[in-house]
């Protein structure tokens, strides 16, 4: 399934008692004090905003893969001991710091941070904060970020891919793979190969709008993308899956083609054999969306700001697979990644 969004589980009468300025105010948080063990749901004592920071109400946390490896020492930023995960998040404004102009107490507002948004409060900086807009429900808008902003940035930004183009995409069923299924098919009119490890999860991605399916558990993914588009290929492969995914995903490209590597879910990190670059003349590249907010920033935050936009519109929607309460993180320490990987 796609990421999972969690809600906060107190009445929101209890959290504007508490809410407020200032300190001595208390708020819940998952913890990750060791790692590869159970987060710990703790109280955590408020600090005061600096003038560049805003006091976000959390409703809902996106759960990413990327929150399980981080938790697991595996992701490639790794936060000092203890912290708490979460890097995508809706709510509303509690508090501004005095610099702030951008938004106001009671804005229905996107974070995007580093590692803190699995609690029931944040402090951000305002930069990284947008508005949601009219008609975007809190728990959708969480979902945005991380999968959304990277199919966008793969497919539109990285691949250029244009109308009536193949796009073939590995661990279609995962959020990554149901977000670029969704914004090739809905926004950008490409026709999707969705390529998954189940029936289950291929009937998924068909549902989401891909036009094919391929069940890559059963055979090999290049004769089988082979029989559906014949010998010419597929024109982007968006892949996340790694290892020989990868290389068959690559094998299926058409001339000056494009293959664009978001993750290596199968943990196997293949090496690019480059005669096939140059034979076909195909292009190979990467993508991190993480490092676009540091690098380039104008550009993280048009597309965010086109995810918000499409999903106001209608034309994208985003795939919930399962919303968990706060407390119930804590008993999903190993478990995260599976949970998150399947259909509910
Ligand atoms: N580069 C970036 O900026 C960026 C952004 C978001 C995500 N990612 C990466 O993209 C990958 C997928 O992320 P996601 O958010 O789509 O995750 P997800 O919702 O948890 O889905 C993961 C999918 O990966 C496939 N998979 C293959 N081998 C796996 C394994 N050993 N364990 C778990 N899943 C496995 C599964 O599909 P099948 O069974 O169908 O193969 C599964 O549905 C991850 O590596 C993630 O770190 C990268």
């Amino acid at each position: 399934m796609a990421a999972v969004a969690w809600g906060r589980c107190f009445p929101r009468v209890w959290l504007r008692r508490r809410a407020g300025p200032g300190c001595g105010r208390h708020y819940r948080a998952a913890l990750c004090a060791e790692l590869k063990q159970p987060l710990a749901i703790e109280e955590v004592a408020s600090c005061p905003v600096r003038p560049h920071e805003v006091r976000v109400d959390v409703h809902f946390c996106g759960v990413n893969f990327a929150d399980i490896l981080v938790c697991r020492g595996q992701y490639q930023e790794k936060p000092q001991l203890p912290f708490t995960p979460g890097m995508e998040f809706s709510g509303t404004v509690l508090e501004t710091g005095t610099d702030v102009s951008t938004v106001k107490e009671g804005d229905r507002v996107i974070g995007v941070s580093g590692f803190n948004g699995m609690a029931e409060e944040c402090i951000i900086d305002h930069k990284t904060l947008w508005q949601i807009p009219e008609g975007v429900p809190l728990r959708e808008a969480a979902t945005l970020p991380v999968s959304y902003v990277t199919a966008i940035l793969a497919l539109e930004h990285r691949a250029c891919t244009r109308p009536g183009e193949t796009v073939l995409v590995t661990a279609a069923a995962g959020a990554t793979g149901l977000a670029v299924i969704d914004v090739a098919t809905n926004v950008l009119q490409a026709k999707v190969i969705a390529a998954a490890g189940s029936d289950e999860k291929c009937s998924l991605a068909m549902r989401k709008g891909a036009q094919s399916i391929v069940n890559y558990s059963q055979g090999s993914l290049k004769e089988a993308v082979r029989k559906l588009v014949g010998s010419d290929g597929v024109n982007v492969v968006i892949d996340a899956v790694g290892g020989d995914v990868f290389l068959e995903a690559l094998r299926s490209l058409a001339w000056e083609g494009r293959i664009v590597v978001v993750g290596f879910a199968g943990g196997t990190i293949a090496s690019v054999p480059a005669n096939l670059l140059l034979l076909k003349n195909v292009s190979a590249m990467g993508l991190y969306w993480g490092r676009y907010k540091e690098q380039n920033f104008p550009v993280f935050s048009r597309i965010l700001s086109s995810a918000l936009q499409y999903c106001q519109q209608g034309r994208i929607q985003p795939h919930i697979g399962a919303v968990f309460k706060l407390e119930e993180l804590r008993q999903r320490p190993q478990k995260i990644c599976y949970v998150a990987s399947e259909e509910k």
